[in-house]
């Protein structure tokens, strides 16, 4: 193709970048375009699930666009029946149907109407700290002041603390709690777990009050853990399971889980893109790859490590998370150890408020690659 020449347009200035630019990815590495390479332990936002331009997944995207790339949701899709069929499997909830869209925010404000289809209600409940996404009810679920636009404030969500369950219970107890949403492992809130005790408290009122309980698994799930969701550390099944990021590997898509006490009626939900051909080959690679590379197991086990190894630095104040999801809180704000970390030892972090880092990495990481990170860990500190 001829090479036109364009006037120049503005981007809308909202991302603080560092002054980079990442033009190839393999496993878990990636590099700019002169050619530095970069261990990758943030995943572009814990996205990257099964690794940069993993071979399936290339070939299997790239036969699909080649073949078909987009039709509408009026026509049968035999591509969303195998990847819920897969889904289902590896996750243990076959017996749960799902809803197929194209973001975070998006599974959760479908959640969310779910719910108020539901039970009628428009309360909602939420952690402190919490992050549900940058759309109407998600944004407002969201404890950011900062983002939620004055017509975002509608006055539908109370922000609770964590683990607190006698403050839920009161909520809760006032019977017009349409639904709880709750991550089980907060990643913008700074890599915070919640315990099984209380997990099993709030199941127990929920189903008392007619409450639906979800779980937003859009960070912390589909294996980041250590486990296929975040709350399979507790024994609780929540009605409405959302999740996002890790599903396509880099291909923009979200899914809703939904328990059998939801009775699906035509056109209640919908969308253009959610769930087309292109979506689905993505999503239909990244389970066959972490199914034959266990790679569940592999967060599991290579998480357990980092973990204990970090626990032995003095310099870290506390080390919390889960699998592959991991936060070091810091005395002191942790800008420079970052920026060091990136521009002087080539890799790549990610943070939550001034002192927490996190670490995010592909699902594959190796343990040569997490002594790798350990060491150049080391340097900086
Ligand atoms: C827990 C959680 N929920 C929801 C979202 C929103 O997802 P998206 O940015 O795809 O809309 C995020 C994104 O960071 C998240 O971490």
């Amino acid at each position: 193709m001829v090479k036109l020449k364009y006037k120049k347009m503005k981007l809308y200035d909202v991302y603080p970048l560092f002054d980079i630019n990442i033009v190839k990815g393999k496993g878990c590495h990636v590099w700019d375009e002169k050619g530095d390479e970069y261990l990758d332990l943030y995943g572009g936002h814990a996205v990257i699930s099964i690794g940069h331009a993993h071979p399936h997944y290339v070939e299997m995207i790239s036969n699909q666009v080649a073949q078909l790339g987009f039709y509408s949701n009026s026509v049968i899709n035999k591509l969303q029946q195998e990847l819920a069929d897969r889904l289902g499997e590896l996750s243990g909830y076959d017996d749960y149907q799902f809803f197929l869209i194209n973001s975070g925010a998006e599974a959760n404000e479908n959640a969310l109407k779910l719910a108020s289809f539901y039970n009628g209600r428009t309360r909602v409940l939420v952690q402190e700290k919490a992050f549900h996404g940058r759309t109407s009810l998600a944004v407002e679920a969201t404890h950011n002041p900062k983002i939620i636009a004055p017509i975002n404030a509608n006055g539908h969500v109370t922000y609770l603390p964590m683990n607190d369950l006698p403050a839920w219970e009161a909520e809760l107890a006032k019977g017009d709690v349409c639904a709880v949403m709750i991550e089980c492992i907060q990643g913008v809130g700074g890599i915070r777990l919640v315990t099984p005790e209380f997990m099993k408290g709030l199941r127990e009122l929920c189903d008392k009050y007619d409450t639906v309980l979800i779980c937003d698994e859009i960070q912390c799930g589909y294996g980041r853990s250590g486990k296929f969701f975040a709350h399979q550390h507790t024994d609780v099944r929540p009605d409405i399971i959302t999740v996002a990021k890790g599903i396509g590997n880099g291909f923009p898509m979200g899914g809703v889980l939904i328990s059998p006490k939801f009775t699906p009626v035509y056109g209640q939900l919908g969308t253009t893109f959610g769930g087309n051909h292109l979506a689905c080959a993505a999503a239909i690679a990244v389970l066959d790859v972490m199914k034959q590379e266990g790679l569940v197991e592999n967060a599991a086990k290579v998480g357990a490590y980092l973990m204990e190894e970090l626990k032995k630095f003095p310099q870290i104040k506390e080390v919390r998370g889960q699998g592959l999801m991991i936060g070091m809180e810091f005395e002191e704000p942790i800008k420079d150890i970052r920026r060091k970390l990136l521009f002087e030892k080539k890799v790549f972090t990610g943070v939550s408020g001034t002192n927490v880092i996190r670490l995010l990495p592909p699902l594959c990481l190796s343990m040569e690659e997490a002594e790798e990170f350990l060491k150049r860990f080391k340097e900086v500190l």
